[in-house]
């Protein structure tokens, strides 16, 4: 989705604002632009384009750019095509503004209708011009331009965030933000804004994260935010955020995915070290109010889109076995129409790595309207999602850039599966035997997973290489790795753009069993487990129609391997752990087939890494 970068400082923009575009890539857009203050002709210049940021950087490349104020953009276009004009900054028809804009506005019809009856041309089909001649409109009778910015947006309705800036005080941005992820670094004699922290990480980790309804003005050395509709002034504290430049860089991988897979066994490390002190569970962020809340709950209602959506499912597995608690798991898109009543005893769990997708938001504001307590789980501090949950867990799986998610997916089933043994133990579901137990098996994890990454990637790779032209894949699997066998299919389509499918291998004899033939490759997720059996015998009903058997299994175990074409073994773990090991062969597989396909893995062609309009 789109990406917004800001500066203001004592150095050149345009570098520091491309390099920052460059970091937001990953967001997935389809043209880009920036502009700055040219302090040589006392003017807004602007430069974008259609098309990644690589031609707006060769756009830019032998101009002299000397303005050390500027604002760019990413655009992943919803209002009119990809195309130069429709790319943001948008200025008005005298250059006294430019706006780059993230969301939508609404009423931009209207205002737009009304704009041009007072003569202003429009040169786009975005709503975001919209937001600038109104800028314009609204400057003709305020005394300053933050306030013609403030009741610009006073007219504007929707979600979105805004940064721009103005000919007239070219030594501060103007910024805006509602629903919409934005938030403000705090450097030294220089301040950036940003939809994402990564675009100013190699210069900052102090930030201030805007509230819904707030505005800034953003100077090189100073920052001040006012309430939207009073107008007055607030206080904000800055924060210090734990990500590293080098979490957000390559380094020597050949793609981030390649890159977070490996970084895993780490992450798990990470997660088990802060989470479980001696023999306790520790949720440092949960305050006693909220602890309360978890013992008293009645129901869980999980809810999340995409990959998470998968961690959700599996948790209903884990929450079962561990805690007796009803579980639901909806996806995010259907929970917040579906009219379902919830009640004071219930929790709303939603997950997610952005913090920002916007069907979970929407899931969270139907939640809190019929008052319901509602449990985060975040990848992205201060992020929306963190914010306005009640209660919020951080998963610590650091910066995730590839669009294909993979250690914050083990980030969630780790907290998720130490969540439901928590809330086992608290409700006297779980003896403090059984709790030791499950938690001597979480500490393999990290271990587990490091031995698949170092011992099995090659096999898989060559695996991928003579699978990579199949046509079809088909996922099937069982109880708690029934969500894993969705995972593996979406990971496998997201990157690959082959058809993949995941099952309930027991509904396999209800449709998918039409499919199989010798070209088709069935993944078989079979650790031994209580359901080892019915896959053994799906396997069977697969190799009688000549489909091609791929498992996945517990280490050694002959009887799998001799009923398989190509074979994947794990350690054996608990079967409420298993699915944070059965998914890491699957993640290598999407990643070699994307390879050998010669695809772009970490910015697969139509996708987001975070979906901020539903
Ligand atoms: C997009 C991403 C997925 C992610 C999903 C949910 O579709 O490409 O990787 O799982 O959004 O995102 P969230 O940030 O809420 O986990």
């Amino acid at each position: 989705m789109c990406g917004i970068v800001g500066y203001v400082g004592k150095k050149e923009a345009v570098p520091i604002l491309l390099q920052g575009l460059e970091s937001l890539e990953y967001r997935g857009y389809d043209s880009s632009g920036l502009a700055y203050f040219d302090e040589a002709q006392k003017k807004i210049d602007c430069f974008k384009g259609a098309g990644p940021v690589s031609c707006l950087k060769s756009q830019l490349a032998g101009i002299h750019h000397s303005g050390c104020i500027g604002i760019a953009h990413t655009r992943w276009a919803t209002h009119g095509a990809p195309t130069q004009e429709n790319a943001h900054p948008h200025l008005d028809n005298k250059g006294y503004f430019a706006i780059v804009h993230n969301g939508i506005i609404e009423n931009y019809k209207l205002l737009k209708q009304d704009l041009e009856k007072r003569g202003y041309q429009f040169k786009s089909q975005t709503d975001t011009e919209t937001a600038v001649h109104l800028w314009h409109a609204k400057n003709e009778h305020a005394d300053a331009i933050r306030e013609s910015f403030r009741q610009a947006i006073l007219h504007m309705e929707g979600q979105f965030a805004f940064v721009g800036m103005g000919l007239d005080e070219p030594d501060r941005l103007f910024v805006f933000r509602r629903s919409n992820p934005l938030l403000i670094g705090l450097g030294r004699g220089e301040n950036f804004v940003a939809s994402d922290a990564t675009a100013f990480l190699p210069y900052t980790n102090r930030v201030i994260y805007l509230g819904d309804d707030e505005l800034a003005e953003v100077f090189k050395d100073h920052v001040r935010i006012y309430n939207l509709k009073s107008g007055r002034l607030i206080h904000k504290k800055s924060v210090h955020i734990d990500w590293s430049q080098e979490q957000a860089q390559k380094g020597n991988a050949p793609h981030f995915m390649f890159k977070e897979i490996h970084e895993q066994p780490e992450v798990l490390k990470k997660t088990l070290k802060q989470r479980i002190k001696n023999t306790q569970i520790i949720w440092n962020e949960l305050r006693p109010k909220d602890l309360d809340k978890l013992k008293q709950i009645e129901r869980i209602l999980a809810v999340s889109c995409g990959t998470a959506y998968h961690a959700c499912l599996a948790s209903k597995y884990m929450f079962d076995a561990c805690t007796g608690i009803p579980v639901s798991v909806d996806v995010s898109s259907e929970f917040r129409y579906s009219e379902q009543q919830l009640t004071r005893k219930d929790m709303v769990l939603l997950v997610s790595q952005s913090g920002e997708t916007a069907d979970t938001l929407a899931a969270l504001n139907e939640a809190k309207r019929q008052g319901v307590f509602t449990l985060a789980i975040v990848n992205v501090r201060g992020s929306s999602l963190a914010r306005e949950a009640d209660a919020v867990i951080y998963t610590h799986a650091g910066p995730e850039i590839g669009v294909a998610s993979t250690k914050a997916y083990t980030a969630q089933l780790m907290v998720l599966a130490l969540l439901a043994i928590y809330l086992g133990i608290i409700r006297n579901k779980i003896s403090k035997k059984d709790a030791s137990a499950f938690l001597a098996q979480a500490r393999k994890l990290p271990k587990y997973c490091l031995q698949i990454i170092q011992k099995k990637s090659a096999a898989v790779k060559s695996y991928a290489e003579s699978l990579k032209d199949k046509p079809n894949f088909i996922y099937l699997g069982r109880g708690i790795n029934f969500p894993t066998a969705l995972e593996g299919a979406l990971k496998f389509k997201e990157i690959t753009y082959t058809h993949a499918h995941g099952y309930a291998a027991g509904e396999m004899k209800h449709g998918p069993i039409a499919l199989i033939d010798d070209q088709l490759v069935v993944i078989c997720i079979a650790p031994q487990s209580k359901t080892y059996e019915k896959m053994m015998n799906n396997i069977e009903e697969i190799s009688a129609r000549k489909g091609i058997v791929f498992s996945i299994g517990t280490e050694d175990d002959q009887r799998l391997i001799a009923k398989s074409r190509f074979f994947v073994g794990i350690p054996r773990i608990l079967e409420i752990f298993s699915p944070i090991l059965t998914v890491i062969p699957l993640q290598l597989l999407a990643y070699y087939v994307a390879v050998a396909k010669g695809n772009e893995v970490d910015k697969p062609r139509n996708l987001a890494k975070s979906v901020t309009v539903e």
